[in-house]
Order: C-alpha cells, then structure tokens, then sequence
C-alpha cells in the first residue's frame, strides 16, 4: 500500500459535453478500448483510495450503469445540475458523508491520458510539502479556454483565474491547471462553504479554493506536469482522436521497449488491454482490439484486426479478422481468413486463405488450407480438409455439429451436412455430399458416377472449333506422306 493513500479520490463527470454533439455522454466515449471515464478511474484506482466518488449529472443513469458493470467498488454522487466544479466536489464529499480526514485528489472525467504515475507523483509532493492545496499544472503552447496559474514575485501560486474572468495580462500566461488538484480533506470542505458565484459563469469555481485557502494562511503548491499532452481534456471529437493517437503512441513504444517489433507505429492500433511477449512482430496496417494476447516470436498482418484473440507462441497470422478466438503455437492463419467467437486452433494446424470459422476445435496439425467454411465443428489432428469444402451446420432451423477423426484426407469440394462424423483415418473423395457417418478407414464416396459419351461434340456441334480440336487428335491425318 502507498505511504501516500488518499482518503478520496473524486472524479467529475457530471457534464454534458455538447461540443462532443453526440448522444452518448462524452465520458462514456471510448478511445483504445476504454470509456473516458474508465480511464480516470483506472488511473485514480492506482492511488488505491480508500474512496473512489464519480459525480455524475447528465445522462446520469447510463453512466451510472457503465460503472457498476465495469468499475464495480466506485460510488457515485449525483449533482442534479451543473452549478460548477466547486458545486461538483461538495456533491463529491456529500456522498461520503462527512469531510475526510487525509487527502482528496480531485480529477476530471474527460482527461484520458493522465497516468497513475502523474496522480502518485502529485500526490507525494502534496504530501511532502505540506500543503492544503497542490494542484497540477502544466505549460501549453495555447491556454485558450484554460484557467490560468497566476504567481507573485516570489513564484508562489495565489490564484487561478478562469479564461473568461482574466484579465489581457493574465490571459498571456502559459501555465495552465490541468484540473488535477490534491486537496487536505477537511480544509477542502471549509474552503468549498465559502466559494462564491460571482463570477462571470455564475458557477461555483473549485479553482477559487485555491486562494481563499492562500488568503486563510494555508501552503499552496503547485506541481508541473513534465508532459503537457498528459492532461488533454477532451471536449470535442478532434481531440478524441488526438487522444487516441498520443494514447496509442504510448502503448506501442511501451510495447516496443518490451521487446516487441513494431514495422510501422503509425499505422497500428492497440488498445490498452492488450499483452504482448517478447519478439513479437506487428507488421503494418494492423488493429489490435480488446484483451488480444499476442505470444513470444509471433507475427501479425500486414492488415489484421484481431479482437479478444490469444495468438501462441511463434504463430503467423497474416491480413485476418479475428474475434474471440484462440491460435496455437506454430498455427499458420492466412492470408485472408475469417476466425469468428469460439474457434480454437491447435498448435501448428492452419486455418488458410479465405477460410471461415466458427466455434470449431482444430486439432494439432490439422490443415484446412483453402476456400472453406468450418462452423460448429470438431477436427481431430493431423487431418487435412480439402479445398472448397463447406461444413453444413444450418438447416434453417438449427446449428448441427460435425466430429471429423484425426488423420483423415478429406477431398476438395466435400460438404459435410451436420450432424455427422468422420471416423479416424477415413477418407473422402472429392466432390462429395457427406450425409452420412463415415467409418475409421473407410473411403465415402458421395456423388454423381461420370459417364462419357464418345462422339457428342462431332454430332451435336459440328464444325464447332471444339469438334474441330477433337477430330485432330481422334482422327488419323487423311492423304498425307
Ligand atoms: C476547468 C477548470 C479550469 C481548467 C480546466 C482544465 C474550473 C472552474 N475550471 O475548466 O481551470 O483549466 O478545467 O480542463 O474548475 N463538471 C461537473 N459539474 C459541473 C461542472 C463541471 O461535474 O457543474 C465536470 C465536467 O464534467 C468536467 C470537469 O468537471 O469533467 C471540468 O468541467 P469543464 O466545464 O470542462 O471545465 P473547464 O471550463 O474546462
Ligand atoms: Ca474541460
């Protein structure tokens, strides 16, 4: 546990978020796989609070909702309307019923890319100053619509002053509150009864704590940011995708600095539940979804999107969609192959190019090469399936199994109408409507007999450049020497 264990954290999301102009609450928008949201509080989470407090408002039943299904052990306050992030907190510590004794980290719910360790690290220099109040800063190159950090001759922090209530002078500063503030719990909620709204929001300003606590005598400090970008609060669908780009940037070098090749990190997505193991290799134009696994010595794409699948150990996956599957060591997958929710291929087996599964167990070893639908169905190992072949599992009605043995050939072109098993080592010939059972070792043959009829082209297209080809080399040369 941190020697620096805030009492609380509070995280404010009880905004609408119009600029997003969307019908989802902007906090519940997602970027690498996670909801706005759920980034703070993952993020928040890494202090282990004793008291994680969401203030929700707008849309508050589905953000709500959101968080007992995914960050189960948060509470929230509800802040009816949205009278300001001062208002916002005192809604926060409401909730917790009376003021905390410790320290309360207070966070916004539209900042993404804040990291665990940033929260730590302000947290500690809270700490070890002293403070009643350490907020977070950060130097940006615009500070439009920020508020701004103002200091007195000696550097001290005295205030901060909201972009619409600044002054020309004011409104050249640089440094910005991110938001991010650490707070004595008890002074908080002092300081939050005296917050006025005579301001030119009408709102109560958590930022004007800062110095009625300055102005009451208390240590105010402030901590800056090493790295602007951390603290991009999105407000609109552009720095969405900023976010997500900086965010995806992260994961990949963290990635690559763990032993992972990356050809070109420009051109792949991750999200952030996505584990890989060393020399691994991401080939571009790839799209890692979910809780994707990738193993050691593995290679993915060029052009894969792989969703919630585990990738084994040396395995080659190449322009694939995948969701919810499972590839084995040495598996061979591609190019262009479909693997749906319940396919597990087994160590070096392969699934080839235009083949689709489907909640189907492919056996160590077994091939199934080209052109091919295997939906609901169980292959033993070493098998091959031939070309074109089609696993019949609907009726119309009902999805039916096929068991296929180990060791089987079966030929190109089969169809397999479930429910039917192919015994181990039997054969198929190509061409074949397999209806039923096949035995072990035996070969089924299950279809039309050929049958030829010697001369039709000659009678039935005469002079035809076909009959003309044919009587070449049925015919012997008349008249010559
Ligand atoms: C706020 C800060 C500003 C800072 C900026 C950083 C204040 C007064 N201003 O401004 O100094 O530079 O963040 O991004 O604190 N919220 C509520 N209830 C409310 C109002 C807001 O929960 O009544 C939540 C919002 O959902 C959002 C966060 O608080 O997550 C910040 O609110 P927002 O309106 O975006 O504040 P800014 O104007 O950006
Ligand atoms: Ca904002």
């Amino acid at each position: 546990m941190s020697a620096n264990r805030p009492a609380a954290v509070v995280v404010l999301a009880a905004g609408e978020g119009t600029r997003m102009k969307s019908k989802t609450p902007k906090v519940l928008h997602e970027i690498a796989g996670r909801s706005l949201v759920g980034h703070v509080v993952s993020a928040a989470r890494e202090l282990e609070p004793e008291h994680l407090v969401v203030v929700v408002g707008h849309a508050r039943e589905q953000v709500t909702a959101h968080l007992d299904a995914h960050y189960a052990g948060t509470r929230t306050a509800v802040q009816y309307e949205q009278n300001g992030t001062g208002h916002a907190v005192r809604m926060g510590l409401e909730e917790l019923g009376q003021a905390p004794e410790g320290t309360v980290v207070v966070v916004c719910g539209d900042t993404p890319l804040l990291s665990g360790e940033t929260l730590k690290a302000l947290a500690g220099t809270h700490a070890a100053d002293g403070n009643a109040v350490t907020v977070l800063t950060a130097e940006v190159p615009d500070s439009t619509g920020y508020g701004r950090i103002v200091r007195d001759a000696s550097g001290a922090v005295t205030a901060i002053v909201e972009h619409k209530d600044a002054s020309e002078e004011q409104r050249a500063i640089k440094e910005i509150n991110s938001g991010v503030f650490a707070f004595d719990g008890r002074l908080l909620a002092d300081a939050l009864g005296k917050v006025r709204t005579d301001n030119s929001q009408g709102e109560e300003y958590l930022t004007d704590v800062l110095s009625i606590l300055r102005e009451a005598g208390h240590r105010v400090g402030a901590s800056v940011a090493g790295d602007h970008r951390e603290i991009l609060g999105i407000n609109n669908r552009v720095q969405l995708a900023e976010a997500r780009a900086l965010l995806n940037r992260r994961l990949l070098e963290r990635a690559m600095t763990a032993g992972v090749t990356v050809v070109d990190p420009s051109s792949v997505l991750v999200d952030v539940m996505v584990t890989f193991e060393p020399d691994s290799v991401i080939h571009p134009g790839t799209q890692l979804l979910g809780a994707t696994h990738i193993g050691e010595d593995a290679e993915v794409g060029p052009n894969s999107r792989l969703k919630d699948t585990r990738v084994g150990k040396g395995a080659r996956v190449d322009n694939t969609v995948a969701d919810s599957a499972v590839i084995g060591e040495g598996a061979s997958v591609g190019p262009y192959a479909y693997l749906r929710p319940g396919t597990n291929l087994g160590v070096r087996a392969k699934a080839g190019t235009y083949v689709e599964m489907k909640n189907a167990t492919i056996g160590e070893g077994t091939k199934v090469p080209h052109l091919s639908y295997v939906g609901d169905a169980t292959i033993g190992e070493y098998t091959n399936i031939g070309a074109a072949s089609v696993f019949v599992n609907y009726d119309g009605e009902a999805k039916h199994h096929t068991t296929v043995g180990s060791h089987c050939k079966t030929g190109s072109d089969n169809m397999f109408v479930a429910p039917v098993t192919i015994g181990d080592g039997a054969y198929t010939a190509a061409g074949s409507v397999i209806t039923k059972d096949v035995p072990s070792g035996a070969l089924a043959v299950a279809r039309g007999q050929q049958r030829n009829i010697e001369g039709w082209v000659a009678r039935k297209r005469p002079g035809s450049a076909a009959a003309q080809a044919a009587q070449a080399v049925t015919e012997e040369p008349a008249g010559e020497s």
